[in-house]
């Protein structure tokens, strides 16, 4: 017999509300990058303690509601491995967290896996070239003009980077009924998203002209429908199965967890998080050579964010959800209108790698990615900077954001091409592409690239239920772990 999942919607007060929402309409982003100082343990307990309680890490719930009931601002903090050890969390041994977790995305088990070179990066959640592992990651959202929830994390008790949302990445361009997220160099984005089973439910994209566009949109929405268990840990996922839920010593007796009576993982996530910096220069002068349209087949999809085989009509807008129901195998099984090597196609193949299109979209939903970035902007030394603040949610990494980038976005021979993603940000110029096919072009031919992004920094972080986070800020984590349970968790 199937073990019963927890009941989804009796957790979403335990959820983080990013789970649920990208909060489109909070159009101001913070990120923090936190690394506790050595000695400042406590201290970094009690600050954070106050951050949470000030209640304002969202949940799910109160995302829910934000329809009728829009929130002004939002947080959300997770933590890196070395971070939950930092505050003082022990692996219970019988159920230790994943590999890829453990070990970091700095690591050299998982650089070289995803052929990366966190030597040159800022920053990383590991110890190593970069400095010292960031131990926290606050994200925060907030109207325009509400002003950020954190100016400046207390210096003592923390080395902190930030990094602020692109003010000019929100924008009402022509056809626009009101502002679109764009990224820097001029998309829009945020479009495809996966809906998470009993989490969210998008009514807005099933539009009701004919019975026949009835029927096949909703076919194509069933595509983006995932089990909650992708996205969030303890609950069924695509094979069916309760998504592994690691534990802490001490959880058990806390007290917070006869709340929902899980492991401490349950209700959580995992964050996939990169700061990619774009060369908007360098791509201005590739559109100026090459030509709008041949941007749009690097990116898979018009600028204006429709799919590459519609033809743009702006007396007929189309929602978000409505932009997103498309497929390729019919239509486009060779790639001559979206490029196979394209990124959206790279990163979501839909219905094409399968020897169908039902065996291929039920593999595609094996790997998807919850997207919660948002564009970035530095300004320093009277220069500016840009790029994508990525985050992906995920409950597998090695199964959603590291098949993702190794196999597909980095692969140079993924589908037979022989060149990776021109978008995701190589930071080794030995193995970035010089050309990307593009069998629609009449020369039957290839563009040449520049090195359009470079990854600055990366990390993994867990995000934790509500009643785990207080676990983990909380007093009794001070105490508990001063005892000699931590010796005996910490022993082989
Ligand atoms: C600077 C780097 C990047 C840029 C400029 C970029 C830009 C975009 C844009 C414009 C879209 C289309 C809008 C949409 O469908 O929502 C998109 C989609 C997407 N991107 Fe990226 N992206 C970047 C990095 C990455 C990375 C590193 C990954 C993961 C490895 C990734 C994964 C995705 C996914 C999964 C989609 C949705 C595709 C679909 O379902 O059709 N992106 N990206």
């Amino acid at each position: 017999m199937k073990a019963p999942a927890a009941h989804l919607a009796h957790h979403f007060d335990d959820i983080q509300g990013m789970l649920r929402s990208g909060y489109g309409w909070l159009q101001d982003s913070r990120f923090w990058l936190l690394t506790i100082r050595d000695g400042k343990e406590t201290a970094a307990r009690a600050w954070l303690a106050k951050f949470v309680e000030s209640g304002v890490v969202a949940n799910a719930e109160e995302v829910g509601k934000s329809r009728t009931h829009p929130i002004a601002k939002a947080a959300a903090i997770a933590f890196s491995f070395s971070g939950l050890a930092k505050l003082g969390c022990v692996e219970d041994t019988l159920h230790p967290f994943p590999t890829p977790f453990r070990s970091g995305m700095g690591s050299d088990a998982r650089a070289l896996l995803l052929r990366d070179n966190p030597r040159a990066w800022r920053w990383s959640d590991v110890d190593g070239d970069s400095g010292d592992a960031v131990h926290v990651l606050i994200a925060e959202w907030t109207e325009r003009d509400v002003g950020p929830i954190i100016s400046r994390p207390d210096e003592t008790i923390f080395s902190a980077i930030q990094v602020d949302n692109d003010p000019c990445s929100f924008q009402k361009l022509e056809g626009d009924n009101e502002e679109k997220l764009r990224e820097a160099f001029g998309f829009r984005d945020g479009l495809a998203q996966p809906v998470i089973k009993g989490l969210k439910q998008d009514d807005s994209f099933r539009p009701r002209r004919s019975e026949k566009d009835k029927k096949q949109a909703d076919t194509l929405y069933d595509d983006s429908v995932v089990q909650p268990g992708e996205f969030i840990l303890g609950y069924r996922n695509e094979y069916d199965e309760l998504t592994y839920c690691p534990d802490v010593v001490g959880w058990r007796q806390s007290g917070l967890a006869n709340h929902h009576g899980g492991r401490f993982a349950l209700n959580g996530s995992y964050l996939a998080v990169r700061q990619i910096e774009q060369d908007v220069e360098a791509f201005s002068a590739f559109r100026q050579a090459n030509g709008q349209d041949i941007c749009n087949k690097l990116m898979g999809r018009q600028d204006n964010g429709w799919p590459l085989a519609w033809k743009y009509d702006p007396s007929n807008p189309k929602t978000d959800s409505e932009l997103d129901a498309f497929r390729y195998r019919v239509d486009d099984a060779n790639g001559f209108t979206c490029p196979k090597g394209a990124h959206i196609r790279r990163v979501n193949p839909r219905d094409t790698l399968g020897v169908d299109i039902e065996s291929s979209i039920k593999s595609t939903k094996l790997h998807r990615l919850l997207r919660r970035g948002r564009p970035y902007r530095e300004d320093s030394n009277g220069e500016t900077r840009k790029g994508i603040f990525f985050i992906a949610c995920n409950a597998d990494l090695e199964r959603q954001f590291e098949f993702v980038q190794q196999r597909w976005a980095r692969n140079p021979s993924f589908v037979n091409l022989h060149a990776d993603d021109p978008f995701v940000g190589s930071s080794d110029p030995q193995t970035f592409p010089k050309a990307l096919s593009l069998p629609g072009l009449p020369s039957g031919g290839e563009v040449s690239l520049a090195n359009f992004t470079t990854t600055l920094g990366g990390g993994y972080f867990f995000l934790p239920g509500l009643a785990a986070l207080k676990f983990i800020v909380g007093e009794e984590g001070a105490t508990k772990f001063a005892t000699s349970e931590v010796a005996e968790a910490a022993a082989p």
